[in-house]
């Protein structure tokens, strides 16, 4: 742990609301876990009691106190995943990595978790790996995904990938199309979700061009709020284990009707977005 490193994470996140997830997040995006020695330095720099923040740490998933594998692997046990096979699949990637949901493997190179929902119900059974989505796994499928990730998984980002093509997606819960074309933006349907953030609730209007990262909402959303998105026709909120790599904030699933999902960062503007096509 580099104490310049957490006083410089600190620094730029103190003055903000919700400054604590945003300081924890950092740091977990930094050793991809809580060091013990890291949240006592935070406590020092802010003030907060060592109890308020492990308070924090313990009562977000997304947080570990524990070191965590290089790569992390999340297979859904939710309801709808359940009934497709998803414990078998569970079952399965324990089997192969030789640990327990729950664990890491000796040689840190994989952490094993279940989760209950990962948000893309309409494809299960899921399993996201390294924020990669997998849609209906088969149990013959887990030693091919667990070797892809092992070469690295060729993850798409806007950052390192320009192209400018557009997409049409459904909700992940009711499957119901976000698309409007009565209003268009970019010159294309755009995709509206309803929103909330800061006890404000309005609606977003976003490019369906991937690549593209215009965005209408009312009301104005300040930079760096992180916002929460719903579907606009059975009101879920469009939410998932996953979190962005750039920022640590929830990643918003929606189901592409050409094949995958697309994923982007709850965190206005940051540009953490990934497209599995599959
Ligand atoms: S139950 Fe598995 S994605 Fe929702």
């Amino acid at each position: 742990m580099n104490i310049q490193t957490i006083e410089n994470i600190v620094n730029k996140h103190q003055q903000q609301q919700g400054s604590l997830i945003a300081i924890l997040s950092e740091i977990q995006a930094t050793y991809s876990y809580l060091p013990t020695d890291a949240l006592q330095a935070v406590s020092k720099m802010t003030g907060k009691s060592l109890i308020d923040i492990y308070g924090v740490a313990t009562f977000y998933k997304y947080f570990s106190l524990q070191p965590r594998g290089k790569h992390l692997c999340s297979v859904c046990v939710g309801t709808a995943c359940h009934v497709r096979g998803g414990e078998v699949i569970a079952e399965e990637f324990e089997g192969q990595l030789g640990v327990a949901a729950g664990q890491t493997t000796p040689d840190r190179e994989f952490t094993l978790g279940k989760v209950a929902c990962l948000g893309a119900c309409a494809l299960g059974p899921v399993a996201v790996v390294d924020g990669h989505y997998f849609s209906s796994v088969k149990k013959t499928d887990v030693k091919k995904i667990l070797e892809r990730a092992r070469d690295g998984l060729d993850k798409v980002e806007v950052k390192t990938d320009q192209r400018i093509f557009p997409i049409d997606v459904s909700c992940p819960r009711c499957n119901h199309s976000l698309m409007d074309a009565s209003h268009l933006v970019d010159g294309h349907p755009s995709i509206k979700v309803t929103t909330s953030f800061e006890r404000t609730h309005g609606w977003v209007r976003l490019s369906c061009l991937w690549g593209s990262y215009t965005v209408e909402s009312q009301p104005e959303i300040p930079l760096d709020t992180v916002v929460h998105f719903f579907c606009p026709h059975c009101h879920a909120e469009l939410v998932t284990a996953t979190s962005c790599a750039d920022c640590g904030a929830g990643m918003v699933p929606m189901i592409v009707r050409q094949g995958g999902v697309i994923q982007i960062c709850s965190r206005r503007g940051c540009k953490g977005h990934m497209l599995d096509l599959v």
